[in-house]
């Protein structure tokens, strides 16, 4: 039968990293790929403590349709959550989604036109340059130098694009520790990123899962915060500082945004379960989440502190890699002219696995790169798969000087 399918579903692809890490499966092989959480920190025990009491008191709620918004009792205990962490927001100034991921998904239906411009790093997120794609969008690439986005390029693209009277539906970002490089972006070019924005009026869209593994406790404000809450929209989720299967998150937006975000929802999905919105909501009333981020740092920074001292020490010279001080990923870039790709099966009979860097750019770029995860490895996998990794690196260079001399 010839079924017509959407534009929408035209633009829809496969995705290349999920088919390499079908690799990574292989018995014995040491994976830096997913982003995923360590099990370990997963409060199994209070989660069915919580059920239990959610569902003998609440249960009339919990099983039933709730508010597209949220459940009150979510939003006022993620209101206390940001004021907490520096990040004040009352409760109309919040939706709550099913994780980050819907979040952008909403974004994308309520400012994305095909063919309309977007800004975002380079490299960025893979999910979100995918759901920005879906919908359409002329993705614009910022490289990232060490401090974040490179705002003297960010304005000379504005200007170029205000010259063909274009203008940018926003500018994406993921400030703290950013997956996928793990950079962090300045207080200097947070404030410089706001009067870009003020002055153009563009929306800044501040996607934020990180912010809470922070190993050193400093962190600058989120753009959210010194924008007084004026042209940014902040995506928060669970899914990195707790656990991803519930899939749970929200939006921050001024309040009148917020109702028009409300609205596309209700046409998504009508509303986040109810009954996970209340059990996240007592996990946070009685002070768990605090103490499940304080676990995840305590385990994660010594992951970091082992990958970092490895690559230290295992690393070909003409290796780079990010030194991030908090979040899930460093970032690994090789000599030009080798492809992560290429070396991609080589790593596997190695028995050690990666994500290749280039899906994560815009354009057309990024083929020397990779992304390493170290949440998820135990320490001593971090140690042993960075050897392994180090071994393959060495070859390929070894390979390409070769190919040269015979060239
Ligand atoms: C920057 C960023 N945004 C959003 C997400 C989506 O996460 P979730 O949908 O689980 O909240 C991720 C997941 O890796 C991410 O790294």
């Amino acid at each position: 039968m010839n079924i017509p399918f959407s534009e929408v579903s035209k633009r829809i692809y496969r995705s290349e990293i999920r088919e390499l890490l079908k690799w990574s499966r292989k018995e014995g092989v040491i994976s830096f790929g997913g982003g995923l959480p360590d099990p370990s920190l997963f409060p199994i025990q209070d989660i069915i403590d919580i059920t239990r009491d959610v569902l003998e008191k609440k249960g009339y709620l919990a099983l039933q349709y709730g508010p597209t918004q949220g459940e009150p009792e979510m939003l006022e205990a993620l209101a206390r959550h940001m004021q907490e962490s520096g990040d004040e927001a009352s409760p109309d100034q919040i939706c709550i989604t099913s994780s980050s991921q819907q979040g952008l998904d909403l974004l994308s239906l309520l400012f994305i036109d095909a063919g309309a411009p977007v800004i975002m790093e380079l490299p960025s997120y893979l999910g979100a340059v995918q759901a920005f794609h879906r919908c359409g969008a002329d993705t614009i690439g910022i490289p990232l130098d060490e401090e974040g986005m490179d705002l003297d390029r960010l304005e000379i693209v504005l200007e170029e694009m205000a010259g063909a009277s274009r203008k940018p539906r926003f500018i994406y970002t993921v400030p703290e520790y950013q997956n996928p490089s793990g950079i962090t972006m300045s207080l200097e070019k947070r404030e410089k990123l706001l009067k870009i924005s003020r002055d153009r009026h563009i929306l800044i869209v501040e996607d934020s899962p990180y912010r809470e593994l922070s190993f050193t406790g400093n962190i600058f404000p989120s753009l959210w915060s010194l924008s007084g809450g004026k042209g940014v929209v902040m995506l928060k989720t669970f899914s990195k500082m707790l656990f991803p299967g519930m899939r749970m998150g929200w939006i921050v937006a001024e309040a009148d945004l917020i109702d028009t975000i409300v609205m596309i929802k209700q046409s998504v999905d009508l509303c986040t379960p109810s009954f996970n919105q209340l059990i996240l909501a007592e996990y946070i009333k009685r002070g768990k989440m605090r103490e499940t981020i304080k676990k995840a740092i305590a385990c994660y920074r010594p992951k970091l502190e082992a990958m970092l001292s490895s690559l230290e020490k295992h690393m070909p010279s003409e290796v780079r890699w990010s030194r991030p001080t908090g979040g899930m990923f460093l970032w690994l870039r090789l000599p030009e002219g080798i492809d992560t790709k290429e070396i991609f099966k080589s790593a596997i009979d190695h028995n050690v696995a990666y994500v290749i860097g280039r899906p994560f750019h815009c354009t057309d770029t990024g083929f020397n790169t990779m992304r390493l995860n170290y949440s998820f490895p135990t320490v001593e996998q971090i140690r042993k798969g960075i050897e392994l990794l180090a071994t393959v690196i060495r070859k390929a260079l070894h390979c390409r000087g070769s190919r040269a001399a015979s060239a």
